[in-house]
């Protein structure tokens, strides 16, 4: 660990000069990261807005160890995780942390209890534990009385349970969701979030969301915003120049 990054235990998520490009053709690429770095606190809920294609997707895959960067440094808790050997990242991300992406759709052909179980199980754990675990997180989120339902017997606000408490049954460090109440009704998505909040502050579990949603937005203590591959607007750069420690 450098030196740089003893001093910041406190931010779970450190995000050096971030660059990604794709390449399309010969001499044509998209760079969808051009040097973004930022912090996320322990414990806390952060909002990443900005308008499509301005890289809040390809930030959150990078963090989440899903892709990796072109140039840069990802730093989780303390240790950096951009250049560890691939057969690392599947334990890394079950036990630190969660999911809610769009890509990351339930199995319909399972019950309710049986998708969160194997995040579990997949983690380690026994059968019978993983089902334990999953009732009660199941619980947490208001379904205790839906854990047999398939995902075509749950209405789509109680899907996004379902993969919330798929996200929370290891319990991780931190929960990534790229748009989690993306395709809700309004009510839905106050419903889910409030849901999140409680969580954050009970279990202390640190949040990341993507949203379009100003409303969502406004019920995380951290707002960052993106434009053409990097962050134009950081509320905890205001507040105490955490981002700017790095630059
Ligand atoms: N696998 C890929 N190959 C090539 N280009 C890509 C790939 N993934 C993303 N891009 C490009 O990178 C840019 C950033 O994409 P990204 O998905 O991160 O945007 P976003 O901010 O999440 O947008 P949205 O709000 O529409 O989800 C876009 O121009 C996109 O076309
Ligand atoms: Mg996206």
């Amino acid at each position: 660990m450098s030196d740089a990054m003893e001093g910041n235990l406190n931010q779970i998520v450190e995000v050096i000069d971030l660059h990604k490009s794709y390449r399309l053709g010969k001499n044509n690429f998209v760079h969808a990261l051009r040097g973004t770095s930022l912090s996320i606190k322990k414990g806390g809920m952060t909002a990443i807005m900005g308008p499509s294609g301005s890289g809040k997707s390809t930030l959150m895959h990078i963090i989440g160890s899903l892709d990796t960067p072109s140039k840069g440094e990802v730093w989780l808790a303390g240790n950096r995780i951009d250049n560890l050997p691939k057969k690392k990242l599947p334990k890394l991300r079950a036990s630190k942390m969660g999911f809610i992406f769009q890509g990351f759709n339930l199995i319909p052909t399972l019950t309710a209890l049986e998708n969160v179980a194997l995040a579990a199980e997949y983690k380690g754990l026994s059968r019978k534990e993983s089902a334990k675990l999953a009732r009660e997180r199941l619980d947490v989120v208001g379904l205790g009385d839906r854990i047999r339902h398939r995902q075509s017997e749950l209405s789509g606000g109680e899907q996004h349970r379902v993969a919330i408490a798929r996200a929370l049954v290891n319990k991780p460090d931190i929960v990534l969701g790229d748009e989690p109440t993306g395709d809700l009704d309004t009510e839905t998505s106050r419903e889910i979030i409030q849901m999140m909040k409680e969580v954050n502050m009970t279990t202390g579990t640190t949040f990341v969301l993507v949203t379009h949603d100003p409303e969502v937005a406004d019920s995380c203590d951290h707002q960052i915003q993106m434009r053409d591959g990097s962050i134009v607007d950081d509320s905890a750069s205001k507040i105490d120049g955490s981002t700017k420690t790095l630059s």
